[in-house]
């Protein structure tokens, strides 16, 4: 809900608290704002990509990983009735990529309904007027000397086993793998997830064999309708914040346990058959059915730019490659760039992409190499960053690089020395407070910053998080007004981790809690949310206050709009008053503005989503603006010139 609150109130309630003034002038001068400056930092963390971004519904749909024979191998899976279900390694597979598959046995004299159930990634949203569009591929080991044909029944039910909606799909018995497809429509919505996708057949139709199942499939509607695509909801909460830019694949989820487990971008592109999946690095396997071609198609559709990041040679079982094994990480490195920017007609990579049907390049400029390689420092100076650089250069020199270790000013410096440098903090709100100016003090020697992860963990006592309370939301803004003064020398910066499911987490706190039917924006999504829509694309410098300040501000301009922006921060639970002159009169003598706000501790979670949202207030706008902060709140006022 949005609410309308005046200047007076404003000022009405301050009136009672011990406010300070400071008194902001800025004149026309300053410096552009790099159109990258905000957008998201993503890996498959907290089952961000299966089970999040990505819709697929089904958990475990290929059995890729998976020890045959196990009960992990099942997970997400029961039987039906009397059938018997257990994960193989098939005697004839799908594909050499996909090796095994679901068993499905089903005694002599069966009479009743057998099948199989999954219970998606922890739920399965059944909406209303949505169209779920399934697949799956099936044989029979050693069928029947008389064929068998029959229909399976598809459907999404209760734990109970109320069917909301289902179809028949018709099968015949086969030695050699069939693809069927199907859809289906619910017409009722469901506000409990705990739904399951059953396959389940007439008993005595199937009575005595043995089928085999693979890569069993369940999609709601997509975001931009793709296939293979990604979750609507989540990509619309994105969206809201007009991100410029993806870093992607990671993270820690790039660098795999060892480099054998690493992120492969062949493995992540072509038919899903063709994709073997991995074990990621936060303790879950990722089918990569969300692989290279797919997050860039997103991207592209969502308005932003990838920043890409290329495996550098060191995993997270603190190995590094050796010098004389990493021509095939360079190699690797170059293909994946070609297959995004390569000519479809003369390069073997691009051509994948065009038969996966993008012909022309996608949009890049920025490369990662590698993530957080200050846990190898030494290998990465010695020779990993230069390997890779200087290959990466002479093929792309019109691609921008990025460091992710220590360069010049730090221990120990790197060769060729880099013009990016990707660097990440975690810490309490006094950090990003007194951190504010952090930026300030750096030379202006061409070096430009990547804040590429950053977010408040902790309270001030050290308690960690779950969810982003609006005491460390606050702090990040002030940090954040750091970024936009600092634009001339940081060109991007993305709040991390991204998403989390909330049934799956393994880190916290993150911008975005979800579960299979809700989005929960916490106060930090506000926070970035504001600052990326308000960002202008020219800096107004203006008098700055002390290190010591509770209060931050930042002026940017929307040249085309002929807007101004005037961000104030707050950090103080109390009240501050901010007198802004301007160097011109505004056009309009009253002006809109946005404001973040809440009690210190404020958190919006699943049971409370919506304890802090955003709200509008209109104010008086002339050449001076006198404006009072309520504690512990980020305000952007718009003035039009
Ligand atoms: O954002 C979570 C993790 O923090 C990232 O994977 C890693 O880069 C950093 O250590």
């Amino acid at each position: 809900m949005v609410l309308r609150r005046t200047l007076a109130v404003m000022l009405a309630a301050a009136a009672a608290v011990n406010a300070s003034t400071f008194d902001v002038t800025f004149t026309t001068a300053g410096h552009n704002v790099p159109s990258t400056l905000y957008g998201l930092m993503y890996e498959d963390i907290n089952h961000s990509g299966d089970g999040g971004l990505y819709a697929e519904l089904i958990q475990n749909r290929a059995f890729q990983q998976v020890t045959p024979g196990t009960s992990a191998a099942l997970t997400a899976w029961a039987a039906l009735g009397s059938a018997k279900i257990s994960v193989v390694a098939s005697s004839s597979p799908v594909s050499s990529a996909l090796p095994n598959a679901l068993s499905f046995a089903v005694p002599s004299g069966t009479t009743s309904t057998v099948g199989f159930t999954n219970s998606g990634y922890f739920g399965i949203p059944v909406t209303a007027g949505w169209t779920y569009t399934g697949s799956f591929y099936y044989r029979t080991p050693t069928p029947p000397s008389t064929k068998v044909s029959g229909s399976f029944t598809a459907d999404l039910r209760s734990t109970s086993g109320t069917v909301f909606t289902s179809t028949t799909v018709p099968f015949t018995t086969s030695s050699t793998w069939q693809q069927a497809t199907f859809t289906f429509t619910a017409s009722s919505t469901q506000s409990a997830v705990t739904n399951l996708f059953a396959l389940s057949v007439g008993g005595s139709t199937v009575a005595g064999l043995t089928m085999e199942f693979t890569l069993i499939s369940l999609f709601p509607p997509t975001f931009n309708g793709r296939t293979n695509g990604f979750r609507m909801d989540l990509s619309e909460t994105l969206l809201d914040m007009k991100p410029a830019f993806f870093r992607f694949p990671g993270g820690n989820n790039l660098e795999g346990e060892t480099a054998a487990d690493r992120w492969a971008w062949e493995n992540t592109v072509g038919d899903l058959v063709d994709r073997p999946g991995r074990v990621g690095d936060w303790g879950y396997i990722n089918t990569d059915g969300l692989g290279l071609y797919e997050y860039l198609q997103w991207i592209e559709d969502m308005d932003m730019q990838p920043i890409m990041a290329v495996y550098a040679g060191y995993s997270l079982n603190g190995a590094s490659v050796a010098s004389n094994d990493m021509q095939t990480y360079i190699t690797e490195a170059i293909n994946q760039i070609n297959f995004v920017i390569g000519d479809a007609s003369t390069n073997a990579q691009a051509a994948i992409r065009s038969s996966m049907g993008h012909p022309d390049p996608f949009t890049l400029n920025y490369i990662e190499i590698g993530n957080e390689d200050f846990f190898s420092p030494t290998t990465y100076a010695d020779y990993r960053w230069a390997d890779l650089y200087n290959a990466l250069h002479a093929e792309f020199p019109q691609l921008h690089y990025i460091a992710t270790s220590a360069t010049s000013g730090n221990v120990p410096s790197l060769s060729p020395a880099p013009t990016y440098w990707d660097l990440h903090i975690y810490s309490n709100p006094n950090f990003f407070v007194n951190g504010a100016y952090n930026f300030d003090i750096l030379s202006r020697n061409g070096l430009q910053f990547f804040q590429g992860e950053y977010a408040t963990t902790t309270e001030n006592s050290g308690a960690a998080l779950t969810y982003p309370f609006i005491d460390g939301s606050i702090a990040e803004a002030a940090y954040m007004a750091g970024f936009d003064r600092n634009s001339d020398i940081v060109f991007a910066a993305s709040y991390a981790p991204l998403l989390n499911h909330v049934s799956s987490t393994q880190w916290t706190p993150d911008l975005i809690t979800f579960s299979p039917n809700t989005v929960i924006r916490s106060t930090s999504y506000y926070v970035q949310q504001l600052y990326s829509l308000y960002k202008g694309d020219f800096y107004l410098t203006s008098t700055t206050n002390t290190a010591s300040s509770p209060v931050q501000w930042s002026v940017t301009r929307d040249t085309s709009a002929g807007q101004y922006f005037l961000k104030v921060i707050n950090t103080a639970t109390s009240a501050n008053t901010v007198v802004f002159t301007l160097p011109f009169t505004p056009s309009h003598t009253t002006g809109t503005g946005t404001i973040l706000t809440a009690a210190s501790g404020t958190q919006n979670t699943p049971t409370n989503p919506n304890a802090a949202v955003p709200s509008s207030f209109s104010f008086t706008a002339g050449k001076t603006i006198t404006y009072n902060a309520p504690g512990l709140s980020l305000s952007v006022l718009v003035v039009t010139a």
